[in-house]
């Protein structure tokens, strides 16, 4: 499973790139909110055009979403074509986001305008990561009009059979799997956790022979990832705080510290006569 970082912010992609474990970024204009309000705190102006080519640079050989931010078809349209000729030539690495379907209400608007969009970008060669995706069948909407990625956003789903069931939880707690063993709502119309999901997106595509990589969005915990990645996602998007944690166990801890604690002098004068030796 590819290992995408979910951020906007300049030094979590440098140091993702420098752990060498970064397959992509994705953006959404509430994370570019956030990198623009942290550098805004620490008095710095944000020219935002530069601010993203210097992203695009230090993530360069990997593939960056960045987001519409329309809700019609030809204004998404604009736009996709728009940051894709403005930012893809800094480091031929960008992917537009369009939501799956960008109504604002529940009856919307009355067309297919993501999908329409999906489709009119993925004609002109761009590539598309279709976002938004709470379904199955939104993913394979996304996927057949020519998405080349699509988004489950499992945490969400997650918290919204949590919201459902008047649960009490914090963003970062584990959601079985498998569903919540009590409760009125036990799942969202057969689909029964993020998890869940991301595997039906999995499964679903596959039946219908289409090759849109299926990435696990809104991941909260290294547990998520996990099961993520068992259920067939090709891609997960981690924020920077869960890619960190995906490193720690406390035995790992301890056994550090018996580690070093252990080093016998003799065992440590072996890597200073190395050093004297390689620096003659
Ligand atoms: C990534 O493509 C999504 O926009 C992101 O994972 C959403 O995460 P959140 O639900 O934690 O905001």
């Amino acid at each position: 499973m590819k290992i995408f970082l979910d951020s906007a912010e300049l030094e979590h992609v440098e140091l993702a790139a420098s752990y060498g474990i970064l397959d992509g970024v994705t953006t959404n204009p509430s994370l570019i909110k956030k990198a623009v309000a942290s550098r805004q705190q620490r008095g710095e102006d944000v020219d935002l055009q530069a601010y993203l080519c210097r992203l695009l640079e230090k993530a360069a050989d990997v593939p960056v979403s960045l987001e519409v931010i329309g809700t019609r078809r030809q204004e998404m349209e604009k736009e996709g074509m728009l940051l894709f000729g403005r930012f893809n030539p800094v480091a031929d690495n960008v992917t537009i986001k369009v939501p799956v379907n960008p109504s604002l209400t529940e009856n919307g608007n009355g067309h297919y305008e993501g999908v329409e969009t999906i489709k009119a970008l993925a004609d002109r060669g761009i590539p598309v990561n279709c976002t938004l995706v709470f379904t199955p069948e939104q993913a394979l909407l996304g996927a057949k009009a020519g998405a080349s990625i699509v988004s489950p956003f499992a945490g969400r789903l997650d918290d919204y059979l949590r919201e459902q069931n008047q649960q009490d939880f914090a963003k970062e707690d584990y959601f079985p799997a498998d569903g919540l063993e009590q409760g009125n709502v036990r799942d969202d119309n057969g689909v029964v956790s993020g998890i869940d999901l991301v595997g039906q997106c999995v499964d679903i595509l596959a039946e219908s022979g289409l090759t849109a990589e299926v990435l696990a969005a809104s991941l909260r915990n290294p547990r998520q990832v996990r099961e993520a990645a068992l259920v067939g996602a090709q891609i997960a998007t981690l924020p920077f705080a869960v890619i960190s944690r995906l490193l720690v166990h406390p035995k790992t801890i301890e056994g550090m510290q018996g580690f070093t604690r252990d080093v016998v002098p003799e065992y440590a004068q072996l890597f200073e006569e190395k050093k004297v030796k390689s620096e003659e």
